[in-house]
């Protein structure tokens, strides 16, 4: 396994769209693999394929609480296909956004079809934390950040205080 740079926003590279797996074969389980390294390494929960430069239909999450064993999940090409009436807001980071935070609306409870690391058809009904994380990671694989759903002045607030940092980091590399 292999720890990979994660792209911090602003960056075209994270506003792709990314492409369908064909199959879930070695090279995908790779990638899968060195992004669960990667996001534990950031001691994120989620991560998508973009984040990483990579252009496939890919995502990883683990939102198991530190006190708790893993519970990775690898999911290729997932698919919402039933949502909740009722939603639920909470306040969503993000590995390319570091140091910044937002509340976001998005449904209570998704349904989400995908290739499991087998490349099996699997559905999961995911709720809580869960449900955010994984619409906040397949919002990725669309070129959708969190910040996308928030006010545009919000939104301009941070991606100016990212860029800032940004440049500092050249400056004084
Ligand atoms: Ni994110």
């Amino acid at each position: 396994m292999a720890k990979l740079p994660i792209i911090v926003a602003p960056d075209p590279r994270l506003k792709i769209k990314a492409q369908p797996v064909q199959t879930v074969d070695e090279d995908v389980r790779k990638l899968m693999d060195d992004m669960l390294e990667t996001m534990y390494g950031a001691h994120g929960i989620g991560l998508a394929a973009p984040q990483v430069g990579d252009k496939r239909r890919v995502i990883v999450i683990d939102v198991a609480r530190e006190n708790e064993d893993p519970k990775p999940i690898a999911l290729a090409n997932p698919q919402i296909v039933e949502i909740s009436d009722d939603d639920r807001i909470h306040e969503e980071g993000c590995l390319s956004l570091p140091e910044h935070y937002a509340e976001v609306q998005r449904p209570d409870w998704v349904k989400v079809r995908y290739l499991d690391r087998d490349n099996e058809i699997r559905e999961i009904k995911a709720e809580g934390i869960m449900a955010t994380c994984i619409q906040h990671e397949i919002d990725h694989l669309d070129g959708v950040l969190f910040v996308d759903h928030v006010s545009s002045l919000k939104r301009n607030m941070i991606l100016r205080k990212l860029q800032k940092a940004k440049k500092l980091a050249q400056q004084t590399a």
